[in-house]
């Protein structure tokens, strides 16, 4: 088995190949001078499985782009199967129509990785409409969840604390952990205006006076459904707050606008590499390649 990358969660590759005993090999990806992509793989790869981690961030279009030229040029160079680990899977969050004339990205997604790779692996995408992956998936597609690993997390590092999810689809990730350290756990019903503009309600309440907040979502992108759930839970006497997020995408400038809304503590996974990527998943990857070593 040989792991390789495109450029995104390199160091997460490292991580596994060295855990799974495997060769680490990086692509060579430039452009020409025409912006014509050039890919390179620089070992054999013949007869081997090649797993391409990467996630889709920073730049979805490119990183969906090099994953669908690196398959196809490992199948081309002989590899007897390849599989993508895609820790952050993008293009998630457009699973219908919302207005006419628009696409369908999960779909469009969905339809390249299944033309091009044998196998996908991620972990925690972002299923709202669908109800799994083999809605839009043809080829496997493994869901894996950090949500212990959070949990474990919160357990180590929070006291007092209580679980904030910001939206429904939240509930998958805020109700679980919350369930697994036995602590309460409320989620938000969010509505969406537009990329930049949610607001929140609270529907269930839970004591928040002189707790610590721990606001769990699976994306934190523009920053503001998490912004909105802080102002929730200041309004409601929270002691402290802090935010988990599965997939730090942290776009214009979100981390900075976190700090300034308050929120003490920002933590992702290293599904998308970054400085507030401390709850490794790693170890979730490395059990589920191991089943491809056997
Ligand atoms: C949406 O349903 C997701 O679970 C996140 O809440 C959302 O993607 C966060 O986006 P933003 O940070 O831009 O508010």
């Amino acid at each position: 088995m040989i792991i390789t990358s495109c450029g995104n969660s390199v160091v997460l590759a490292k991580k596994i190949a060295k855990q799974l005993k495997c060769k680490f090999s990086p692509l060579t990806i430039k452009s020409f001078p025409d912006g014509d992509i050039y890919l390179k793989y620089n070992t054999n790869l013949k007869k081997q499985k090649v797993v391409i981690v990467q996630s889709f961030q920073p730049h979805a279009d490119m990183s969906l782009f090099d994953i669908i030229f690196a398959a196809e040029t490992a199948k081309d160079l002989g590899a007897k199967k390849v599989i993508l680990v895609a820790p952050y899977l993008g293009y998630m969050r457009q699973d219908k129509r919302f207005h006419s004339g628009e696409c369908i990205s999960s779909r469009v997604m969905a339809k390249l990785l299944n033309n091009s790779v044998d196998k996908l692996i991620t972990i925690d995408p972002h299923i709202h409409r669908y109800k799994s992956l083999k809605d839009i998936f043809t080829i496997p597609a493994v869901n894996l969840t950090a949500n212990n690993l959070i949990a474990d997390y919160i357990e180590k590092h929070f006291k007092n604390e209580v679980i904030i999810g910001p939206d429904w689809e939240s509930y998958q990730w805020a109700e679980a952990i919350a369930k697994r350290i036995n602590v309460e756990a409320t989620v938000l019903k969010k509505e969406r205006f537009s990329s930049r503009h949610v607001e929140v309600k609270i529907v269930k309440k839970i004591p928040i006076s002189m707790k610590n907040v721990v606001i769990v979502d699976d994306i934190i992108s523009t920053g503001h459904t998490v912004i909105e759930a802080a102002k929730k839970a200041k309004q409601f006497g929270a002691r402290s707050i802090s935010v988990i997020g599965v997939h730090g995408l942290f776009v214009e400038n979100a981390l900075m606008k976190l700090r300034k809304a308050g929120i003490k503590n920002i933590i992702t996974t290293n599904c998308i590499e970054g400085k507030t990527a401390k709850i490794d998943v790693g170890s979730l990857l490395v059990r589920e390649l191991k089943k491809e070593k056997r």
